[in-house]
């Protein structure tokens, strides 16, 4: 997989700081710590497909990508915040969240269940850059999100094509309902300690650590962002990922459902975020 882009090409003297807003900041420092942990996850892959010498390569690329897309974020975050320490905030984020990279089988129960739930993350984080993006003014985040959304729906094909040859090989066995299952639980995890503990440590937060509090900062933010028509790709995406017919009427209802939710967490800040 050859990395499409580099931090080189970033027009960085083009950053513009009267177009910056406070609350996208914070939702780019988070994004930052997840997305420079890739590493991590691409460690634990590995660890999982270790017998499959052909997607460790893949995935050992990926996670390149992913780590870049981090220190591109954070780099533009210590622009738009000078006082920002984006290496003492990944350290304070590693301490309080880390990928179990040790593992020798994935966390799913099932190869094709670690493919399923990738493809999951990456149809919520092509779905998020394309929001940001369609959203800021600031030239530099614009052109940055630009390049990770490209990236992240390039990422969902790769894992969805893997995924579709472990299920023709049928060496093992995977249930439509349990991918199924597996696609709905890792959507659900979007509320767990990762996010959380990233907004957390990337915006150097004094008060207790409180993933509730946490995630509702940034899912109030985040959400405002995004219009219908994101969602509408997402929720086709994710239905893809599922083993759901993507035109069925499973998955519009699908798609209504998250657009409510999303429309109803991120009603306080969509006013500012959200451009046409
Ligand atoms: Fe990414
Ligand atoms: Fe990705």
């Amino acid at each position: 997989m050859q990395r499409a882009w580099t931090l080189d090409e970033i027009d960085w003297q083009h950053f513009d700081a009267s177009k910056v807003s406070p609350e996208v900041i914070k939702v780019i420092k988070t994004a930052a710590m997840v997305e420079r942990n890739g590493a991590d996850y691409g460690r634990y892959l590995c660890n999982v497909f270790q017998d499959d010498a052909e997607f460790c390569a893949v995935a050992t690329s990926w996670a390149v990508e992913e780590e870049q897309h981090g220190m591109a974020l954070g780099r533009w975050a210590q622009l738009a915040d000078p006082t920002f320490d984006f290496d003492a905030s990944f350290a304070r984020f590693t301490d309080m969240y880390r990928i179990p990279v040790d593992a020798t089988a994935s966390v799913r129960g099932s190869r094709i269940g670690e493919l399923c739930a990738r493809c999951v993350v990456e149809t919520g984080t092509s779905s998020l850059y394309s929001a940001i993006r369609d959203a800021v003014d600031e030239p530099v985040l614009k052109q940055i999100c630009k390049n990770i959304a490209a990236d992240e729906f390039r990422h969902f094909k790769l894992f969805f094509s893997h995924m579709e040859r472990y299920a023709g090989s049928a060496t093992e066995p995977f249930s439509k309902w349990e991918r199924l299952r597996v696609a709905i639980t890792r959507f659900k995890e979007a509320d767990d300690d990762e996010i959380a503990s990233a907004y957390h440590a990337g915006n150097a937060v004094t008060e207790p650590y409180d993933r509730a509090v946490a995630n509702s900062n940034y899912g109030q933010r985040v959400f405002g962002f995004y219009h219908q028509r994101h969602v509408r790709r997402a929720g086709y995406m994710f239905a893809q990922a599922a083993g759901l017919a993507p035109e069925g009427w499973a998955s519009k209802l699908l798609t209504k459902v998250l657009w409510l939710i999303i429309w109803f967490r991120g009603r306080k800040f969509r006013p500012q975020l959200a451009r046409a």
